[in-house]
């Protein structure tokens, strides 16, 4: 098996690299920045592989200027909503993706955003940081408590299912929404809702954890808002594209709802301002899976991926 050579357009820890290195004739993308399509198409010259991220749009025009030597795009992601996977089976190119080894991470991450939007993290911290604090109040911070809320899980895939595992450790009822019913193995006593529409209504703490589609882009706007339950929960670790920031921003405004909890944005990093302001709007920069654990497993299953297409052989986050 020959080694493969290989361009990355992120910036990676440094144990990463040294594990590609280990295995690839890679090179990187040293600027820090993100690269144009032409940058990126010029740096793949030559190259048998191509490593992404999520910022990288690698639509059918990208795809179709890229090099003949490219077999491979590996995208450092589990999400792969930026990259045209038809184009890319269209012309022979396998795509892998980083499934599974950030689950737990990001199952993690969602309780972080849940808890900080329902105990009032942003307020708390915001006033402790700035040496106005006067002790103790029975008044200030006011929260949500989580026991027996209903937890709505809209897309239960992988990172669903793990949340709804958290969910239970916190005593919060689970109900959720997806393409089809879970089997009761893995259902585990949580309520199925074909119509996401139905899901809402019967929701305290909505986790929007499904993939970024033509059929979820949009989906919370400002009639679903209104379906939840008074002093519901937000929490997104998804896309932001799933959300309309006008509805979600005018509904933590006007207190419809309790909080947000928010790690994903549209046209992030340039993110509604608005979101900055909001006291009940507890916001991250899209680091759900960022820990040293899901950083070394991308990669390494990233690897093995690009390793077993060098040989001729697949592995299971081959997605064409
Ligand atoms: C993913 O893996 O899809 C995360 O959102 C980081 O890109």
């Amino acid at each position: 098996m020959s080694r493969w050579s290989m361009f990355v357009s992120l910036a990676l820890p440094e144990y990463v690299k040294a594990d590609l290195l280990s295995e690839f004739d890679a090179t990187f993308n040293e600027t820090g920045s993100l690269l144009s399509q032409d940058a990126l198409i010029e740096r793949a010259a030559g190259k048998d592989a191509l490593m992404v991220y999520v910022a990288d749009k690698v639509d059918r025009k990208c795809i179709a200027r890229l090099p003949a030597s490219i077999k491979a795009i590996a995208t450092y992601s589990v999400g792969y909503d930026h990259i045209d996977l038809k184009a890319a089976k269209d012309r022979g190119i396998a795509v892998f993706h980083t499934p599974d080894v950030l689950t737990n991470t990001v199952a993690e991450a969602t309780i972080l955003l849940i808890l900080s939007a329902a105990r009032r993290v942003t307020e708390g911290a915001a006033l402790i940081r700035s040496g106005q604090w006067r002790g103790w109040t029975a008044v200030d911070f006011n929260g949500i408590e989580l026991t027996g809320k209903t937890l709505g899980i809209y897309g239960m895939g992988r990172i669903g299912k793990a949340i709804a595992q958290r969910g239970r450790g916190l005593d919060m009822k689970i109900a959720y929404s997806g393409a089809s019913r879970l089997p009761p193995d893995a259902e585990q006593g949580a309520t199925y809702f074909k119509d996401p529409e139905d899901l809402l209504k019967e929701t305290d703490v909505l986790v929007l954890a499904c993939a970024s589609t033509p059929e979820t882009r949009q989906f919370l706007n400002e009639d679903r808002i209104e379906m939840l339950r008074p002093n519901a929960i937000v929490a997104n670790i998804s896309r932001g594209d799933i959300v309309v920031d006008e509805a979600l921003i005018a509904a933590l405004k006007r207190g419809r709802i309790h909080g947000a909890g928010l790690d994903v944005f549209n046209g992030e990093p340039a993110i509604d301002p608005r979101y900055r302001e909001l006291p009940n709007a507890f916001i991250l920069p899209h680091l759900g899976s960022s820990t040293i654990e899901a950083r070394r497993g991308m990669g390494q299953i990233l690897i093995n991926g690009l390793k077993a297409a060098a040989a001729g052989g697949t592995t299971k986050n081959r997605l064409v």
